[in-house]
Formats: C-alpha cells, sequence, structure tokens
C-alpha cells in the first residue's frame, strides 16, 4: 500500500463509465493527455485497461502530484508519464502533442474562461480528427437534467460565484470558434454527459 495515494469516491464510481466510453473513441495508440488528472485514480485505471497508449497527466495544484505518481507507482504501470503542471488560464501548455485529450470534472468546477482555455489548448495540440473527451454534468438548451444538478449548480456558485454547471451549447460555441466540433453526447450514470469533441480543421 503506497501511503501517498489520494482516493475519490466519485472518481472511484465514475472510471469504469468513462473508460467504457474511451474504449470506443480513444485512437487505438498514441499519446493521451489528461487536464486535471486530480488524484490520479482515473489515469492509473485507463492506462492499465489501455496498456497500447500512453498517457501524460497533469494537475495545476502540484501537492497533488504524488497522489498521481503514487497511484502509477502502486499498479506499476509503464506507460504513464510524469505529471505535468497545466493551468488552463495560462498558454502555451508545456506540451508540444497529443493524439488525444481527457477532461474529467473540470468545465463546471473552474471559472467559464478555464473552458476557454481548453478548447484554445486541444486545437492547438491535437491532430486532425483526435478527440477532446470531456465529462461533467451540463445542461442542454438552457435546462438543467435533474433536480440534483440544480442543487449542485446552486451549490458550486455558493461556493465560488464563478463556477457553475455550462450549457452544451454554450460550450459549443467556443469549441466552434477554435474548429473543435461535438461529435458524440453521450447520457451517463448520476445525470452526468461525456461528450467527444474533434478537431475538424487546423487552426
Ligand atoms: C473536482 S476536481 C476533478 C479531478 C479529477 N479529474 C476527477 O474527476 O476526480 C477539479 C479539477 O479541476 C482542475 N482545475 C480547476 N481549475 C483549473 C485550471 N485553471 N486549469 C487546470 N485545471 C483546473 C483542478 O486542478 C482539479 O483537478
Amino acid at each position: 500500500m503506497n501511503d501517498a495515494r489520494e482516493s475519490s469516491p466519485a472518481a472511484e464510481r465514475n472510471k469504469q463509465p468513462i473508460l467504457e466510453v474511451l474504449e470506443r473513441v480513444l485512437p487505438p495508440q498514441g499519446l493521451v493527455l489528461e487536464i486535471g488528472s486530480g488524484t490520479g485514480q482515473h489515469v492509473a485505471h485507463f492506462a492499465q485497461a489501455l496498456p497500447a497508449l500512453h498517457f501524460q497527466p497533469s494537475e495545476m495544484d502540484r501537492a497533488r502530484h504524488r497522489s498521481i505518481e503514487a497511484w502509477t507507482a502502486a499498479e506499476r504501470l509503464t506507460n504513464v508519464r510524469a505529471p505535468l503542471a497545466i493551468d488552463l488560464l495560462a498558454q502555451p501548455w508545456p506540451i508540444t502533442a497529443a493524439d488525444a485529450i481527457l477532461c474529467i470534472n473540470v468545465i463546471h468546477i473552474s471559472p467559464w474562461e478555464t473552458t476557454l482555455g481548453l478548447m484554445a489548448g486541444a486545437a492547438a495540440l491535437l491532430p486532425a480528427g483526435g478527440p477532446l473527451v470531456t465529462y461533467g454534468p451540463y445542461l442542454r438548451n438552457g435546462s438543467h437534467t435533474s433536480p440534483s444538478n440544480e442543487a449542485f449548480d446552486a451549490s458550486l456558485r455558493s461556493r465560488n460565484p464563478c463556477w457553475g454547471v455550462r450549457d452544451i451549447d454554450a460550450v459549443a460555441e467556443v469549441a466552434g470558434r477554435v474548429g473543435l466540433q461535438l461529435d458524440e453526447l453521450i447520457a451517463m450514470p448520476a445525470n452526468n454527459f461525456t461528450l467527444v469533441w474533434r478537431k475538424i480543421r487546423p487552426t
């Protein structure tokens, strides 16, 4: 047991449903960048299940890098790189290429500007057709998809007025400006969605 491993109950619950989408939408090989890796549970789970891919975790909170590294070490993974510190509010990112990008439960727990940064950075990094996979709660056509999401949104905004559940159309508008198109919308457990964005034109 490596004591530096932190554990998030939400990540423990959603890692397998997300993996089942990733198995289908990620390229068969190449480098997958994760933005906001948190504890590192997700990247460890995905890397173990998808050994032909290499994973680059990142977390702007450097205090969490030990946990990410501990998960990688505990699972004896050889396809996970050391974490980077990527802040979506700062460009350029300290990485020059990635074949796919993951961003789980970040868009609503950060200011709207991080979504702008995510889309701009992803568009700069991804090859044509490359996926950006985002996961979390979203509004659809301006409405919450459940009372629990509405309550969650209110609690987020009370913690930080700049946070909040975003509307898929608003995110799509920002993505479209930089050449990313919503390719798939997958309903997930607990009123979440996985969104698969693909780069359709060079930036
Ligand atoms: C609720 S945690 C999710 C962590 C992990 N992806 C998960 O699902 O367990 C929110 C994440 O958003 C990230 N985040 C917030 N603002 C950010 C920013 N400006 N740039 C990059 N990441 C940011 C945090 O560092 C944190 O990893």
